[in-house]
């Protein structure tokens, strides 16, 4: 198979990890007999330091011509620091989710045996631990209307749902609940805010379709309690932008580390996969992220290609590292291997299991998957 991959590596440790990722896509296409081609673009602080826009037309127009983009970080102190800033690398990366209609965000949250020990939680809470989070990435208070008064003493965001734009992702994560354990969990916060009562109501509608799917309900703040509690109830969980960003980031916890997590956002038309980590600056450059974020958002991009024997290829390599403690100062801040340490071990496995393993041409038997 030949893929034209865009890659943006963005900014803080977005560089290091992608590279990683870019050494294990070698490594399968190596292994595999399939040709990866690289077509780099800019976004993010990068990109304004070097063209002042945050989001240059020539990434977009990069993005469009390929069939999936590979994505780091992105965000910068400096612009964190000043909320006067006009421009922010941020804008770039929200764009780009609205030009190319990414309107479902998909953030699996597994968890490893290996790593349990280092878990802030009690290995009780962890067992059963497999759920998959739909976060709505177009629409709601980060695309809604912004405001400061002249004064700069009100501001406001507006936070905006349309019904196509409910069910358009509901529809994905029924399908991907029908896959799964059929059982999908609305998070709201319906009590108190129109646009979740509007949720609720679409997704009533939409459960009449889906007969074989449970559907329940849950207000976002006892979520954030259930999660920490209780992780292993949950199997598809639906929630607009703003709380998927949230307790994505609060699930994290329960695999260990937030730079082990990796995403797929699609829509219609070129798919982008992220690590669902920022740009952590401090660790900038100095060969100590977390690479398995970006490793295995690359492993949804190879599920989302057809590719699922070489995903499951790097899947495997990546539960080898865990397993035999080679893993990121963030995992385990005693033992701890490189960044670059990481991903050579990595696509070293997936090539010495050349021979071992079985040449796939699943993408002659079409097999569909949502990502
Ligand atoms: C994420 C990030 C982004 C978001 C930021 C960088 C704009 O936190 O992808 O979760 O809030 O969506
Ligand atoms: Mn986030």
């Amino acid at each position: 198979m030949e893929k034209k991959i865009a890659v943006i590596l963005g900014d803080g440790i977005g560089p290091e990890v992608t590279q990683q990722s870019i050494k294990v896509l070698n490594a399968i296409a190596h292994r595999f007999g399939h040709v990866f081609h690289y077509n780099y673009g800019i976004m993010g602080a990068d990109a304004i330091d070097k063209t002042g826009n945050p989001l240059p037309d020539e990434t977009i127009a990069t993005c469009l011509d390929s069939d999936a983009i590979l994505f780091g970080a992105i965000g910068h102190p400096k612009y964190d620091n000043d909320p006067t800033a006009k421009v922010r690398p941020e804008q770039g990366l929200l764009k780009l989710r609205k030009e190319l209609q990414l309107f479902a965000n998909i953030r699996p949250i597994t968890t490893y045996h290996a790593l349990h020990h280092l878990s802030p939680l009690k290995a009780k809470q962890l067992k059963g631990i497999d759920f998959v989070i739909f976060r709505e990435l177009t629409g709601g208070i980060y695309f809604g209307k912004k405001e400061l008064s002249e004064d700069q003493t009100r501001a406001s965001d507006d936070c905006v749902y349309t019904k196509p734009e409910i069910e358009r992702v509901a529809h994905l994560a029924f399908q991907y609940a029908q896959k799964r354990k059929k059982k999908l969990t609305l998070v709201d916060k319906a009590n108190v805010l129109e646009t979740s009562r509007l949720w609720r109501k679409v997704i009533q509608e939409i459960a009449a379709q889906y007969a074989d799917v449970t559907v329940d309900y849950m207000f976002v703040d006892n979520a954030a309690m259930q999660i920490i509690l209780n992780p292993a109830q949950f199997d598809v969980v639906l929630t607009e932008n703003m709380f998927g960003d949230i307790i994505s980031d609060e699930a994290s916890v329960l695999s260990g580390s937030l730079g082990l997590l990796p995403s797929a956002s699609v829509g219609n038309k070129t798919a982008l996969f992220e690590p669902i980590h920022g740009s952590y600056p401090q660790a900038a450059g100095k060969d100590i992220a977390n690479p398995l974020g970006s490793i295995l958002s690359a492993a949804m991009m190879l599920d989302h290609f057809g590719l699922a024997n070489e995903a499951h290829a790097v899947r495997e390599a990546v539960s080898w590292t865990l397993s035999h403690g080679f893993v990121s100062k963030d995992v385990d801040p005693i033992n701890n291997y490189a960044t670059t340490a990481i991903g050579d071990l990595i696509a070293d496995h997936i090539e010495r299991h050349r021979d071992g393993g079985r040449r796939s041409s699943n993408a002659s038997l079409n097999q569909s998957t949502i990502i």
